[in-house]
């Protein structure tokens, strides 16, 4: 969840990490710092920080005036699991004589007996970290050999990690690691760039190499050598990643959370392109690399997913059933790797995740996989861990998402899902006519998604007039349940307003006592199945005196008469509703919580990636 950022080359070492930080800020941002090798000095100069990144500089400013050239060097950005978020806490950590520096992702789940017996042994510790153990371990082991000692300290580690190393004792190289937490190796002229995420490598080339869990890399500024963790060279293929650098850039949006909302229509069209067949009435996804025999097989389908990704499963579970005919379930990652799953021979396994790096997600994929299962993957990052260990799987191609805030990502998540169900449901009993139906509707979808758009001003000034108010229900039925959990996730991850998602049946099982005036109520009261009973229950919260929004259906204005304000989403067919209503619903919370000052694209305590449990 944390960032990291490693340099050696012929550049100015402290802009490059510095650089890669910032792309990397929405990965952790409560703290951060740097090491730098001081060629004047012989020393390592590090400069560490509580706070973002823009304060990380303010301080390099004032302790490493300009003059020298660092070639080489380490940043990290924090999110804390282990200690507060402050100075002595942040990466990197030194060892005892301050000769190695260390920054750090993951969990160390044995660092308090490493800890204890490192104390025994005449080491002080400076940080409640878990991560400083490792630069002290590092230093018990070094031989003289830096890939040797970083091999035998990472032998005593229990957990996660993706690190790097420097030592003043050999400033040219950097070492590199990775078991559950990633790295990537950025192959350059002269230079070698490490990070945690691409985001910090692709302003520096094209060309990366993924670590394996077990890798270790030594790099130099002209070479890269990788063992594996039986100290076997390794050759792994390097990745083309295909994002131009104005993806990473606001481009005159104010936040990145409205530029990614916004670039739903082309993210839409780029799901969607090269993937319909309206002739046969049908989709390919080539890398879900399974033959029709294959497909016809499968008679159960199991999505795994955490978050927002979760939402869009719970979407896709109504339209496997409804378009496929085949039952699907729908599983937290973190309870179905916990849970000693069921899975039969016929039944595919499909891990849903925008970064490809959740460990719950990650962690559910490897069970089924251990279980013998088939295992389907939707994932966006290129080159991400889910991804590549999937094999079989089918890229968004939504470009890159950096706001903290899933938006993009969930909508082109549906609609590879409605694509997936439509290939399932032509090889079971979907007709063709039916099939053309669903794909012509597929085309159009960039286009109502922009219809959406089109509302804007008009859902900010229901943002205006609701922004001041703490507690928040949204409500639906069918299609309309997970969009209405996810409108809440939404409003409260970024806005901080108290909201929750409720099936609108439910709402007299037990919610409905919470409502009052204070109690703005969402009703997704769209022109689907399901919309009369959901009016009803506008006209039960209204008689408690609760404020309703509608978001409904353009053109139907009989909604006016259950509700006090309406955001209006084009005519659209039921399973593409919640693509719209979610568009719809990603506006109001970003209006609303820039009323209210928050950090919309780095909402406190958040991180875009969750790869520790
Ligand atoms: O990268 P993933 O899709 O696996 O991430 C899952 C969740 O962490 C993510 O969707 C999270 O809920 C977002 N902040 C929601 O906006």
């Amino acid at each position: 969840m944390c960032g990291i950022v490693g340099y050696v080359g012929n550049n100015n070492a402290q802009k490059v990490i510095v650089s890669g930080l910032h792309r990397l800020e929405y990965r952790g941002y409560d703290s951060a710092g740097l090491s730098l090798w001081n060629p004047d000095t012989g020393e390592l100069d590090t400069v560490k920080t509580s706070g973002k990144i823009g304060e990380l500089e303010s301080c390099l400013e004032h302790e490493l005036p300009p003059g020298t050239t660092r070639p080489i060097g380490i940043g990290h950005t924090r999110w804390a699991t282990h200690g507060a978020p402050n100075q002595v806490n942040a990466h990197p950590h030194l060892s005892q004589t301050g000769d190695f520096s260390i920054v750090h992702n993951g969990i160390i789940e044995n660092y308090s007996a490493l800890k204890s017996r490192l104390l025994a042994n005449g080491f002080s510790f400076t940080s409640d970290t878990d991560s400083e153990v490792l630069a002290h371990l590092i230093e018990q082991c070094y031989d003289g050999d830096l890939t040797r000692a970083v091999t035998a300290a990472l032998e005593q580690i229990e957990g996660t990690y993706g690190i790097c190393v420097i030592s003043k004792l050999h400033p040219d190289k950097i070492i590199a690691a990775r078991q559950g937490s990633p790295i990537a190796v950025g192959i350059c002229h002269n230079e070698t760039v490490i990070a945690s995420d691409i985001s910090a490598i692709v302003q520096h080339t094209d060309r990366v190499v993924f670590l394996n869990d077990g890798d270790i890399l030594t790099a130099t500024a002209d070479d890269t050598e990788i063992l594996s963790h039986k100290n076997v060279p390794i050759a792994r293929e390097a990745t083309l990643i295909d994002w131009d650098i104005g993806q990473i850039e606001k481009g005159g949006f104010d936040h990145f959370m409205l530029k990614e909302i916004h670039e739903q229509p082309s993210a839409i069209a780029n799901a969607t392109r090269g993937r319909l067949l309206l002739k046969e009435g049908t989709a390919k996804l080539d890398g879900m690399k399974m033959t029709s025999r294959e497909i016809s097989r499968v008679d159960r389908i199991l999505i795994v997913a955490c978050g927002t990704s979760l939402y869009a499963a719970m979407i896709g579970k109504y339209l496997f059933e409804d378009y496929a005919d085949i039952p699907t379930e729908v599983q937290q990652a973190a309870e179905f790797r916990y849970r000693n799953p069921i899975i039969e021979p016929n039944t595919c396994v499909l891990a849903i995740s925008q970064s490809g790096e959740t460990a719950d997600t990650l962690a559910a994929v490897r069970e089924a996989m251990r279980k013998g299962a088939e295992v389907l993957s939707i994932c966006n990052v290129v080159g991400s861990t889910i991804a590549r260990e999937t094999g079989r799987g089918v890229y968004l191609h939504a470009g890159p998402e950096i706001g903290v805030a899933s938006t993009k990502a969930i909508s082109c998540q549906i609609t590879i899902l409605t694509m997936m169900a439509l290939i399932f449901g032509r090889t079971h009993r979907l007709s063709m006519q039916k099939g053309r139906e669903i794909v012509d509707y597929l085309s159009q979808l960039p286009k109502l998604a922009q219809k959406v758009l089109d509302q804007e001003t008009a859902i900010q000034a229901v943002a205006d007039k609701y922004a001041s108010y703490e507690n928040a229900f949204f409500i639906g039925r069918g299609y309309m349940y997970p969009a209405a959990l996810e409108g809440a996730l939404k409003l409260k991850e970024i806005s901080y307003i108290h909201a929750e998602g409720y099936h609108a049946a439910e709402l007299k099982h037990g919610p409905i006592a919470l409502l009052n005036g204070d109690v703005p109520l969402i009703g997704l009261a769209l022109n689907i199945p399901g919309r009369n009973k959901t009016c009803s229950n506008l006209q039960e919260a209204r008689a408690r005196n609760t404020p309703v929004i509608a978001i409904a259906t353009e053109g139907h204005r009989d909604i006016e008469k259950h509700c006090d304000d309406i955001i209006q989403i084009p005519e659209c067919p039921e399973f593409l509703a919640p693509i719209c209503v979610i568009i719809a619903e990603q506006l109001l919370s970003y209006y609303i919580a820039k009323l209210r000052g928050c950090e919309i694209d780095q909402p406190r305590n958040l991180a875009k990636s969750v790869t520790v449990e």
